[in-house]
């Protein structure tokens, strides 16, 4: 069984989910199935168009998790999308058309009505469900746009928490140069509450999750659209004393590059894990901005959390066991390959691959449709150049275009459409600036997308 967070809140009067639910699900297409959650790469919906859903959430209800967030592709609007194993995601649809502007939206479900609260000109603007179910595109706006209690401070990036008891708090990023917990109010609609804890640190988008008893509160410094060390405070009331500022991954990555939206804790029969759920931004923060979700490693004995940094995984969601793709054996070591140019080759791996390089592996065997191929390179200076793949003589891909990990890290999975039979897969580089050269140690290729 599931355990739902939401039918835990104490805000939460009656749920009643059924039919409409069965319907929703019946309604998830069989497109090509989507078998990994791969940090970094393009991430479409069951109709294939990339997914809009930047700083928001996912809500889990029985057994269907609910992605909200924003696209701004219609004005930056939160955006809904269901899933059952929280890689095949069906578009439900933008959650309104009466109000655009509203970043990093949250669902919070307080006496049987939905509501999804967001910032809009750095106040709170709450909107509710018409029925009672939160995957509908007829929101309604409702109550007054509202600044923080106790001193009316605006706000930049919100997070949500429901604590195990049913207390839920919403976390901001207040007064530009503090970190403000304050509770949610019940009542019609939820309103926001009095402040129960005030960090002074300048930091934004907060999440949160509790673990044996600590609260940990996942923060990002504030440095526009590129990313940063994440970092961790924790606390074992929610309103403090908060300790800590350690980094959530190591911090030369940047968090590996993305910056931290919302945490989602699913408790499985076997175990509960905790997801880190972060937006990878491209330099505007636009649609074509990427997302990194992976499995937080938390210790309570050191009062950490630690990213778990995988190219390739998967949650059962029943369970909550994490599987992750292993990459010891190479399909094609880089030395197996055809090298042209000056690139050179040492013991299974080709290195020097510049401009006029490049390395073709014949005989892929596709399948005739999407499937992940994962490039296993390193480069010289990643602002410098990009890599780039070549399938079947078509004109070259750069790998940042398919995967914003591309240069950062050493394993890049990309989705090709590969034909049925064998392909011709040719990895090259453009230098840009100054000296620019890869390192291939090989590619692995997946039958599954
Ligand atoms: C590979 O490099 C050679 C030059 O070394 C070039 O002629 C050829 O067009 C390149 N192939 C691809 C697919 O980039
Ligand atoms: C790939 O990247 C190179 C180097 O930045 C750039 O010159 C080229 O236009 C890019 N190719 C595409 C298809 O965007
Ligand atoms: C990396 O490349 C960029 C862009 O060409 C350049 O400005 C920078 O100096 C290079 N870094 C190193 C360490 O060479």
């Amino acid at each position: 069984m599931f355990a739902t967070p939401p039918t835990t809140l104490h805000l939460i009067s009656d749920m009643k989910f059924g039919a409409t639910f069965t319907f929703l699900l019946s309604l998830i297409s069989i497109a090509l199935a989507v078998s990994f959650i791969v940090p970094g790469a393009v991430w479409t919906d069951t109709s294939g168009a990339k997914i809009l859903a930047h700083g928001g959430h996912v809500m889990q209800v029985d057994n269907t998790f609910y992605w909200l967030g924003y696209g701004s592709a219609a004005g930056v609007v939160p955006n809904i999308y269901e899933s059952t194993d929280l890689m095949n995601w069906e578009h439900v649809g933008f959650a309104t058309d009466q109000v655009t502007g509203m970043y990093r939206p949250k669902f919070i479900y307080s006496g049987g009505k939905w509501y999804i609260w967001g910032q809009v000109n750095r106040e709170i603007v709450t909107l509710v469900a018409p029925g009672s179910t939160l995957a509908s595109t007829e929101y309604t706006l409702t109550g007054s746009p509202a600044l923080l209690p106790p001193d009316s401070r605006s706000f930049s990036d919100m997070g949500v928490f429901v604590d195990d008891g049913g207390d839920a708090y919403f976390l901001s990023s207040a007064d530009s140069n503090n970190l403000q917990i304050n509770n949610i109010d019940g009542g019609s609609p939820i309103t926001i509450g009095t402040r129960v804890a005030d960090l002074e640190a300048a930091v934004e988008a907060p999440g949160m999750l509790k673990s044996d008893g600590v609260y940990f509160l996942v923060v990002s410094q504030k440095t526009g659209w590129a990313a940063n060390p994440d970092k961790v405070y924790w606390a074992t009331s929610i309103d403090g004393p908060w300790q800590g500022g350690t980094d959530i991954a190591p911090e030369s990555t940047n968090t590996y590059g993305s910056q931290n939206s919302a945490e989602l804790m699913i408790v499985g029969s076997s175990t509960t894990t905790y997801i880190f759920l972060g937006d990878i931004w491209d330099s505007t923060g636009s649609d074509a901005s990427n997302y990194e979700w992976l499995p937080i490693s938390v210790s309570t004995s050191s009062n950490t959390l630690t990213l778990q940094d995988y190219a390739m995984w998967t949650v059962n969601p029943s369970s909550g066991v994490i599987a992750f793709a292993n990459f010891a054996n190479t399909t094609f070591n880089a030395a197996d390959g055809i090298v042209r140019g000056s690139a050179v080759i040492k013991k299974r791996a080709v290195h020097n691959i510049d401009s006029s390089s490049n390395v073709t592996f014949t005989n892929v065997i596709g399948k005739g449709d999407k499937q992940w191929v994962a490039f296993k390179y390193t480069v010289s200076n990643v602002t410098a150049g990009e890599a780039h793949v070549s399938v079947n003589g078509d004109a070259p891909i750069n790998l940042s275009d398919l995967n914003s990990r591309a240069g950062y890290r050493s394993t890049i999975p990309v989705a090709l459409a590969l034909k049925e039979g064998a392909n011709t897969l040719t990895f090259g580089t453009t230098a840009t600036g100054g000296d620019f050269e890869a390192h291939l140690e090989g590619i692995e290729v997946f039958d599954d997308y």
